[in-house]
């Protein structure tokens, strides 16, 4: 029960920072209603919603430009000379003993909404494999199974989900018996939220015992690692990196032998993946140095002038993007929550349903308040060392993210495709191909037969033959 005492000291507390309109249907809730709102107040953090309204609410711009920086460098997807060809083989090697350990695990950043694709429920659930439509969720987990079986070990797989999907993510798995790995070894958590802001800085309640909430942004991975027990569970097994990726990435090569051994080798905290800009403006962040720390700077901070701007054989000087691929060490997420470690926040102006003072439900038709966000890569610039590898696109990065067009379903399996045909027609197969060169049928390969271009070799037995137009699945 609240005592008159602490009910009164909330009332101030909501009145110094100007949310006492959070209050304004007390009179009308019962007891458990009460008693819920009082919860996610206690949850609020005043000694920063002030500062928020101030620099991310009432202003149009969240983050300023560093006055400095330069494109940052990276190892290319094929070593560059002999001494970078003895470095690769070397992280090669490293990396099997690492994951042959137990210390490597995968972390899918699973908690965002997937408005613009227009499905309902979790983005992991979706179809798009292009032959037994598996889902996201499936085709990761046979990659978690198909490696953990290759070095005759355990990889545990974290699943960061958020308020709007975590109960729905864990029946998913439930229901799929967890695709067939061990229940103990998927650990599915949930990150925070922040509170949604009218453009006047109040906070918008959703319902007259509800504040209106949304997730904290994949930022938030790092503290929900800490807070869900998540790192604890880590440090028992042993685990001492985490290979993290985004749910809307089919093509993603969750335990990449060089990328683990590089960042292992060359000891850093937190490194990416990147890959070369299709054109100035593509949107995806930028990886530069500021200060002589790696920082992804947003496409659309970029100045133009300086997006355009290229070298002398022709290519963009600030090349480099980035599609959320990283290694981060249990030990950096463990130094950054024993301080009270906070990232930039983002905002973003959105539609957001709420209630008036009246009591009425507003479902906005243009947009009516803001929506604060932390960016994982925004800790590139905390670790100590932070490495970047080129990447394929055709081999490694083909997101999900809109309903149609670029970055699609379509695109994706057409991606998913012509990597497997790649795949296999490096290992002798004759891949039916249309005049114009793109694949004549559909291929898919399962992660349990290959889980790159030289497992196809090693593993057929005969060659087999696919006719134009059929559907060939190769497991
Ligand atoms: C993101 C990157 C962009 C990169 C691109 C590659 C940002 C700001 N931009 O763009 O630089 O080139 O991916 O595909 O991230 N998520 C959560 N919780 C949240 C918000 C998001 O778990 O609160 C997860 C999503 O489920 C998804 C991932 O983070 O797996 C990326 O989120 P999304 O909003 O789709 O990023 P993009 O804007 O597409």
């Amino acid at each position: 029960m609240t005592t008159k005492k602490t009910f009164e000291n909330i009332k101030k507390l909501l009145n110094k920072h100007n949310q006492s309109h959070l209050l304004a249907f007390w009179e009308q809730l019962n007891s458990a209603q009460r008693q819920n709102l009082l919860a996610q107040i206690g949850q609020l953090d005043f000694s920063k919603i002030d500062d928020w309204v101030v620099y991310f609410v009432k202003k149009s711009s969240s983050s300023a430009l560093p006055a400095d920086f330069a494109p940052a460098s990276s190892y290319g997807p094929i070593p560059a000379d002999p001494d970078q060809r003895r470095k690769y083989a070397r992280a090669r090697e490293l990396s099997k003993e690492l994951i042959s350990a137990g210390k490597v695990a995968a972390f899918v950043v699973a908690g965002g909404q997937g408005t613009r694709l227009g499905f309902d429920g979790p983005k992991g659930n979706f179809p798009i494999s292009p032959v037994k439509n598996k889902t996201l969720f499936q085709i990761f987990a046979e990659i978690v199974a198909a490696v953990s079986e290759k070095y005759l070990t355990v990889c545990p797989w974290y699943i960061m989900t958020s308020s709007l999907n975590h109960i729905e993510t864990r029946e998913i798995f439930r229901s799929n018996s967890y695709y067939g790995l061990d229940e103990e070894n998927v650990f599915i958590f949930q990150q925070g939220t922040l509170p949604n802001f009218g453009f006047d800085g109040k906070i918008l309640l959703a319902d007259k015992d509800t504040i209106a909430c949304s997730p904290d942004g994949h930022g938030g991975s790092l503290k929900a690692l800490f807070q869900s027990g998540a790192l604890e569970d880590m440090k028992r097994r042993g685990v001492e990196f985490l290979s993290y990726w985004q749910v809307d990435n089919p093509l993603i090569n969750i335990f990449d032998p060089l990328f683990i051994g590089l960042h292992a080798l060359d000891a850093a905290e937190m490194s990416s993946k990147a890959l070369r800009k299709i054109k100035p403006k593509e949107e995806v962040g930028n990886f530069c140095l500021v200060d002589g720390k790696v920082t992804v700077i947003e496409y659309s901070d970029l100045p133009d002038g300086l997006a355009h701007k290229r070298n002398p054989d022709g290519s963009l000087v600030f090349g480099l993007g980035s599609i959320g691929i990283h290694i981060i060490n249990r030990s950096f997420v463990e130094k950054l929550n024993a301080e009270d470690f906070t990232l930039p926040l983002h905002r973003a102006v959105k539609k957001i349903s709420h209630i008036d003072q009246q009591g009425k439900l507003v479902e906005p038709a243009e947009p009516n308040g803001i929506k604060l966000e932390s960016f994982v890569f925004d800790a590139l610039p905390l670790a100590s060392k932070s490495i970047i590898l080129q990447t394929l696109r055709s081999e490694e990065f083909s997101p999900v993210k809109n309903a149609a067009g670029v970055n699609s379903a379509e695109t994706a399996r057409q991606m998913m495709v012509a990597r497997a045909a790649d795949w296999l027609e490096s290992a002798g197969v004759a891949v039916p191909r249309k005049d114009d060169g793109s694949v004549d049928c559909l291929i898919e390969i399962a992660p349990s037969f290959a889980l790159k271009k030289d497992d196809i070799k090693a593993k057929l037995s005969r060659i087999p033959e696919i006719k134009p137009k059929s559907r060939f699945y190769l497991t």
